[in-house]
């Protein structure tokens, strides 16, 4: 059994699609804690429905930035609830140092493009407007870039006549609900084989 906590700023569909694949049998895990930097976010909704212990990443007044301190106390946290694995499902600020130390690849981020295409925000509007065929979705072990660690599992999506980064992206999100948990439960795996 793999536990972990998931960091998410919006609405939490990955959330909902790794739990999901707990309650189906698809992912030996459990769902330990939520955080969230936004207290309106709709991930801490699904969570505390399902009964899931969620607490508030306080970054003062910084809109974008994640602050040395508050990474200290988002490592203590995750650390005071036995996290083995933490999963950014739509976390929007930049993961630095402390938190990597605290969670040496420990941490998974999933991204709306095939990378090293399209990171950063808006990555399938990215793909839209640089004409691509194809786009789709990477998990990647974060590191101190923006979306630039080791990938560990991508799904393909085709971009059709007529798509609009709304279509697109729908497309996009569906193959990260399939993709994420697979991706969790193989690299869970090879954690405990590594234990
Ligand atoms: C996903 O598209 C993910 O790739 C990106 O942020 C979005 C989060 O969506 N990093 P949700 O909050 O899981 O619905």
């Amino acid at each position: 059994m793999i536990f972990l906590g998931v960091m998410g700023s919006g609405s939490g569909s990955n959330l909902q699609a790794i739990l999901d694949a707990i309650d189906d049998g698809r992912l030996e895990a459990e769902v330990s804690l939520v955080l969230s930097d936004n207290p309106e976010a709709y991930i801490l909704k699904r969570a505390a429905e399902r009964g899931i212990a969620t607490d508030l990443i306080d970054c003062g007044q910084h809109l974008n930035k994640f602050p040395h301190n508050s990474q200290v106390a988002t490592a203590a946290k995750l650390k005071a609830a036995q996290i083995d694995l933490v999963c950014l499902a739509g976390f929007m600020r930049l993961v630095k140092q402390p938190l990597l130390e605290a969670f040496p690849d420990r941490i998974l981020n999933i991204h709306p493009s095939l990378l090293p295409l399209f990171p950063g925000v808006k990555a399938w509007e990215q793909a839209l407007l640089a004409g691509a065929e194809k786009t789709g979705c990477t998990v990647h072990l974060v590191d101190e870039g923006m979306d630039t660690g080791p990938v560990l599992g991508q799904a393909e999506v085709a971009v059709t006549p007529g798509d609009t980064a709304e279509t697109l992206h729908q497309r996009i999100q569906v193959a990260e609900h399939q993709l994420y948990p697979s991706v969790i439960s193989r690299y869970g795996q090879r954690l405990a084989r590594q234990a």
